[in-house]
Formats: structure tokens, C-alpha cells, sequence
């Protein structure tokens, strides 16, 4: 039995150890939102924050993530920045890459909220957007790096 944090809530799960955290959060906890394509740490579809983290949860061991606080997509505020810009910019198209984008974004702006394009076009180039909304992603983050900036952060 695991105890983990989940958008700030403590969820006990019964899996083997080296259970993928993507998985749990499906299977055993319902959340779906955490996608699953390649289970190789190549698209970035499944990713979530850990630790404020992102890391992919395909390649995450539910073991490794006893004591970290874990975040998915709905545990960003409606009002959080990356949300209101991906509104705005009307970004997703099927919507299914977008929770893992918006939540690598998350932590992209964390580490540089003053982004070039060219580091914008160099967090993206490791996610896979099949339906082709990059433009409006690079959009939405420099929407999101504007209002956090506002916002004094
Ligand atoms: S499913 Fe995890 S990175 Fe592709
Ligand atoms: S919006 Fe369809 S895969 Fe990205």
C-alpha cells in the first residue's frame, strides 16, 4: 500500500512498487487526464508535477513518489496564468496533448519567465502535438509569462 499527494489530497493506492505513476493516476485513481502514448518518456503527453517538477509519468515508479506532492492538471487554479492563457489563445484542438503541454509549461515559466522565442521553441520541440497547435501554444506561453510577470512573479 502507497500513500501519495495528489493536488493536494492523500490517496492510498494497492500496486507493486515499480507500478508507472501514469497508471495509478488512471486506473487506481481515475484520472485521466494524464495520457498515455509512447510509455517511453518520448511525447510528453503523460506528464505531470512533481515537486513542482515536471517528469513524465509514464517513467515514474509509484514507489519513487512517496512524499512528493504530485499535480495534475486539475489541480492548477481556473485562474492560473498557463489556464487563462490556453483560454484565450483557444490552443487545443482534440485537446488530448494539451494537460501534459500546459503542465510542463507550468514549470518551463517557473524556471524562465522571461522566455526568448528561442527557448520557447526549445522546451516545445520535446512534445508532440498531433494536431499541430504548437503556434498557439508558443502563443499561450508568452501570455502566461506576460500575466506572471504582471503579477509580479
Ligand atoms: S506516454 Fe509518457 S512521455 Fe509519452
Ligand atoms: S490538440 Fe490534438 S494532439 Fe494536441
Amino acid at each position: 500500500m502507497f500513500t501519495l499527494i495528489v493536488n493536494g489530497k492523500k490517496r492510498q493506492v494497492d500496486v507493486e512498487p515499480d507500478t508507472p505513476l501514469l497508471w495509478v493516476l488512471r486506473d487506481n485513481l481515475g484520472i485521466t487526464s494524464v495520457k498515455y502514448t509512447c510509455g517511453i518518456a518520448e511525447c510528453g503527453m503523460c506528464t505531470v508535477l512533481i515537486d513542482g517538477e515536471a517528469r513524465r509519468s509514464c517513467v515514474v515508479n509509484v514507489e519513487d513518489v512517496q512524499e512528493s506532492e504530485i499535480t495534475t492538471i486539475e489541480g492548477l487554479p481556473d485562474n492560473h496564468p498557463v489556464k487563462v492563457a490556453w483560454i484565450e489563445k483557444q490552443v487545443p484542438q482534440c485537446g488530448y496533448c494539451q494537460p501534459g503541454i500546459m503542465l510542463q509549461t507550468v514549470d518551463f515559466l517557473s524556471r524562465s519567465p522571461h522566455p526568448t522565442e528561442e527557448q520557447i521553441n526549445a522546451e516545445m520541440d520535446n512534445v508532440i502535438c498531433r494536431c499541430g497547435s504548437h503556434p498557439r501554444i508558443k502563443q499561450a506561453i508568452r501570455l502566461a509569462a506576460e500575466m506572471i510577470a504582471k503579477q509580479g512573479g
